[in-house]
C-alpha cells in the first residue's frame, strides 16, 4: 500500500489527541493490568458506560492478584450490567495465567501475551502499544471505520478477514514514538469525529489526507454487509413466591448464554404445552395463587439473541425436594447474587 502523506497524517492526529482528547480513568495509568481491564471492558461497551464500573473494579481488585484469586460470583456480580460476561471469565483466566507463569508481569510481546485467555489482536495491540509503548496496531471497528475512510479501503469490514487490510494499514501509518497515542487517536477519532453517520469532517484534524472526504464518499464508507437478523425466543417468566415472601432463582448453567447466573425460572413457550404446567414439573412446586398475571412484559435484545419475556407472579408451594441449582431466596439474599439484566428488571418490579 502506497500513501503519500504518511508523515503529515500521523503528525496532525497525534498533535489532534494530545490537545482533545477525552480525559479517561484509564488514560491516567500505564499499568498494564488496568489497561487491560478496560479494554476488554470497552470491547462492546461504550465509553460512558465503563467508566463507573472500571473505577468500581478496580478499587475492588486494585492488583493484579486480587483480580486472579477472586471469587467467581463476585466478579460476575462486579461485571454485571456490562453484559458478555464471558469476557470477566476469561480476563480472569488471563489474569491468573500472567500471576502463574509470568511472575504477574503482563507480557510485552505480541507472541506470548496472544496465547493469553481472552487476549485477541486487538487487545493485545492495545495493552501492547498503550502500556509498552511497542508499534503494534490495535485495529476496532472506530479504527476501521476511520481508516476505511481515510485510505478508501472498499473491502467489507463485518467479513472476519478483513481486519488484517487495516492491520497492515496501521503497521504503514502507526508513530513509532508514540504507538500509544497515535492508536488511541484513531479511535477518539472513531468516536468523536468520524461517526457512523454524518461524520464531522470540518472539524476533522486529518481532513486534508482523507480520500472518502475528498471523492465525497464518507457516507458510503466503510462497506459492511447486513448482519442476519436475530432469533426471537418467547419465554414465561415465573416470579414464584413462597409463604415467607422468597423468591424461586436458579443457577443457569456453567457453559453457554449468560453462564453461571442467576435468574427466575423461565419457560420457553411453545405451540403445545401449557407453561404453568411445565413450570411446576420441572422445578417440583405447585402455583397456589395467581397474584399478578401480567406483571411485566418486555424484550431483551442480546447481540444475536432476542428474549421476549412475559413475567407472572404467583404464589407457589415446594412440593418435592429442589433440584440442584434451584433454591428460594429473600430479596436481600437475590440482590448479592449475578443476574443479567433482564432478570435485574423483574427483580426491580418486586419491590
Ligand atoms: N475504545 C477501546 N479502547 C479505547 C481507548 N483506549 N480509548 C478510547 N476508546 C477506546
Amino acid at each position: 500500500m502506497k500513501y503519500q502523506y504518511t508523515n503529515e497524517f500521523r503528525h496532525n492526529l497525534v498533535e489532534w489527541f494530545n490537545n482533545e482528547k477525552r480525559d479517561l480513568p484509564w488514560r491516567r495509568t500505564a499499568d498494564p493490568y488496568k489497561i487491560w481491564v478496560s479494554e476488554v471492558m470497552l470491547q462492546q461497551t461504550r465509553v460512558d458506560t465503563v467508566i463507573p464500573y472500571y473505577n468500581r473494579f478496580l478499587e475492588k481488585y486494585p492488583t493484579i492478584q486480587d483480580l486472579a484469586y477472586a471469587p467467581q460470583e463476585e466478579l460476575l456480580k462486579m461485571w454485571e450490567g456490562l453484559g458478555y460476561y464471558s469476557r470477566a471469565r476469561n480476563l480472569q483466566a488471563g489474569v491468573k495465567e500472567v500471576v502463574e507463569k509470568y511472575d504477574a508481569v503482563v507480557p510485552d510481546n505480541r507472541h506470548d501475551i496472544s496465547k493469553l485467555k481472552g487476549v485477541g489482536p486487538y487487545t493485545a495491540g492495545a495493552i501492547l502499544s498503550i502500556a509498552y509503548q511497542k508499534p503494534e496496531h490495535a485495529v476496532d471497528g472506530n479504527v476501521m471505520r476511520v481508516l476505511s475512510r481515510v485510505l478508501h479501503i472498499e473491502d467489507d469490514i463485518a467479513v472476519p478477514k478483513t481486519r488484517k487490510v487495516f492491520e497492515e494499514a496501521v503497521e504503514m501509518l502507526i508513530d513509532e514514538e508514540h504507538p500509544g497515542d497515535f492508536n488511541q487517536a484513531l479511535m477518539d477519532l472513531g468516536a468523536m469525529i468520524c461517526t457512523p453517520t454524518s461524520p464531522k469532517c470540518l472539524l476533522c484534524p486529518v481532513r486534508d489526507y482523507c480520500i472518502a472526504f475528498s471523492e465525497g464518499d464518507t457516507d458510503k464508507l466503510p462497506v459492511k454487509s447486513k448482519k442476519v437478523k436475530t432469533k426471537k425466543v418467547q419465554f414465561k417468566v415465573f416470579a414464584a413466591r413462597d409463604h415467607q415472601g422468597r423468591y424461586l432463582l436458579e443457577k443457569r448453567p456453567s457453559e453457554g448464554l449468560l453462564a453461571d447466573m442467576w435468574q427466575f425460572p423461565m419457560i420457553e413457550v411453545t405451540e403445545n404445552s401449557i407453561s404453568e404446567d411445565t413450570f411446576q414439573q420441572n422445578y417440583n412446586v405447585e402455583i397456589t395463587a395467581i397474584i399478578d398475571k401480567e406483571l411485566l412484559k418486555f424484550k431483551h435484545i442480546f447481540s444475536h439473541l432476542t428474549w421476549e419475556m412475559d413475567c407472572m407472579l404467583v404464589g407457589v408451594e415446594q412440593n418435592m425436594v429442589l433440584h440442584e441449582n434451584v433454591k428460594f431466596l429473600s430479596v436481600e439474599q437475590i440482590k448479592s447474587l449475578p443476574m443479567p439484566v433482564p432478570m435485574l428488571k423483574i427483580l426491580n418490579v418486586l419491590n
